[in-house]
């Protein structure tokens, strides 16, 4: 069986392509899932990707990634800068996490500098949109061969 990653999408991204484009461009969640899926059938691993708009669903799916995943990617949006529930799921999954952002976190509002989950993630990619997706993929993918 194909090694699989979670890839998970909080508040507000179920509405990309229509929400600021000029901060998220005007590709689509179902755009960013096909991107996903075709990197990782490339490189032999199964996704499950997922949006949701409540904490509380992020975290049960955490503690399933953890039980079921190798690996998770996770875009917490707005969660990212306010929720201690979802770094402690993330450090109790104990599988690598890859925390991404389209936009540039850090070269917008000062609120948005801060996240909860950047101390117990693998790794961060943010500022490249899309492509984010698939770089966190393929990083992922090696970490977990490694
Ligand atoms: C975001 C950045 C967050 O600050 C924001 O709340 C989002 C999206 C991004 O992907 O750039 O909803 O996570």
């Amino acid at each position: 069986m194909a090694s699989a990653l979670f890839i998970l999408n909080g508040p507000n991204l179920n509405r990309l392509g229509t929400r600021e484009p000029d901060v998220y461009g005007h590709t689509t969640l179902g755009d960013i899932e096909r991107m996903c899926r075709e990197t990782a059938e490339d490189i032999g691993f199964d996704i499950e990707f997922r949006q949701t708009n409540f904490e509380g669903m992020l975290v049960d799916w955490i503690q399933e990634a953890g039980d079921v995943a190798q690996g998770l990617i996770i875009n917490p949006a707005a969660y990212t800068h306010t929720s201690v529930a979802i770094r402690d799921a993330i450090t109790t999954a104990d599988i690598p996490t890859v925390e991404v952002h389209l936009s540039n976190i850090h070269a917008r509002d000062a609120f948005r500098h801060h996240s909860y989950v950047s101390p117990v993630a693998y790794g961060v990619i943010c500022g490249f949109g899309a492509t984010g997706y698939r770089l966190a993929i393929e990083a992922l993918s090696e970490v977990i061969r490694a």
